[in-house]
């Protein structure tokens, strides 16, 4: 009787473990998007404090329904799918384990004063169909890699301190409908896929790459005129130098040839007022 009833409450708490075992794995997040908000809420910084409810206990449940309580996330079927965070005044850098948010479409941090390089994890965000990292302070390379993700619609990069060379593996993107590297410290050439499509009409107009003080080609100012302006600009330094060389020889030749005649003249008064003997 008593071995029943102990054998019946064994059961019992094997049951109610099992069960919260179960409830509890439902009810926690992924593990992957968990890495990816701590670390991001530990690089980026909020000096205005807007994301005063990016806590630890929500980072291990970001997404307990279709809403999260992480301001700025959006999910779906429990994954992290939008970080929407623009105009917060955030400043630092962004998380390379920006990549653990593996489900990923879209990631805003437009209008803010974010700095450091785009981290090239993001390259292994499969889904990303839009990067908009726009009006913030990023500066280095943009990685021919981004092109990886292969479903990308929109990059937003204007209004930045980007630097090097456009990379032409981006003019592959498919699905690229909107593209804006304007306002940057790009240079070389833009590649002319991202410039062309189908010959002559254009894929994405100067607006997109203009406040680029290095930046040339179609449809933009072409290299050419801009070569001669340099030619020019060298020409004129080196005749300018030459210029002045010669000025400056010939105020030498002249300036030794009145001294010699001072000197003959001085010479020719001490003789004068020699006494003759
Ligand atoms: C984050 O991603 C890296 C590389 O993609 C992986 O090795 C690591 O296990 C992930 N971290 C977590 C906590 O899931
Ligand atoms: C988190 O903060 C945002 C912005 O301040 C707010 O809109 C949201 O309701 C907050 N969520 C929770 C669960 O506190
Ligand atoms: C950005 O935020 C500031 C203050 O928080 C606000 O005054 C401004 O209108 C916002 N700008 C945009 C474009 O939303
Ligand atoms: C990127 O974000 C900025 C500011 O939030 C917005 O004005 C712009 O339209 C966005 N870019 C695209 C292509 O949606
Ligand atoms: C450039 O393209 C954008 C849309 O991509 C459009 O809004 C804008 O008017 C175009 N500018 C010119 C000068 O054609």
């Amino acid at each position: 009787m008593l071995a029943n009833r102990h054998r019946f409450s064994y059961r019992l708490i094997l049951i109610s473990l099992l069960t919260f075992e179960t409830s509890r794995r439902l009810a926690s997040g992924d593990s992957n998007d968990e890495a990816c908000l701590t670390n991001l809420h530990q690089t980026l910084e909020d000096p205005s404090n807007n994301l005063h409810n990016w806590t630890k206990p929500f980072f291990s449940n970001p997404c307990p329904g279709f809403e999260s309580n992480l301001h700025g996330v959006t999910c779906n079927n429990g994954r992290v799918y939008k970080l929407t965070l623009t105009n917060l005044s955030l400043r630092g850098t962004i998380s390379p384990f920006i990549s653990n948010c593996t489900n990923l479409q879209s990631l805003d941090l437009s209008s803010n004063a974010v700095s450091g390089e785009i981290p090239p994890q993001i390259q292994s965000l499969s889904n990303l169909a839009v990067l908009n990292l726009s009006s913030n302070r990023l500066s280095g390379e943009i990685s021919p890699n981004l092109a990886r993700c292969s479903f990308l619609n929109v990059i937003d990069l204007h209004r930045n301190g980007l630097s090097g060379s456009i990379p032409q593996q981006l003019g592959t993107l498919a699905r690229l409908s909107a593209f804006d590297v304007s306002d940057n410290k790009l240079s070389g050439q833009i590649p002319g896929n991202l410039a062309m499509r189908n010959g002559n009409s254009p894929r994405f107009n100067a607006s997109s790459f203009e406040g680029n003080k290095k930046l040339y080609g179609y449809p933009l100012e072409e290299m050419k005129s801009k070569g001669l302006s340099v030619m020019a600009i060298v020409g004129i330094g080196l005749g300018s130098g030459v210029a002045s060389l010669v000025i400056s020889f010939t105020g030498v030749c002249v300036w030794l040839k009145v001294t010699e005649k001072k000197m003959e003249e001085e010479e020719g008064k001490i003789s004068h007022s020699m006494p003759d003997y």
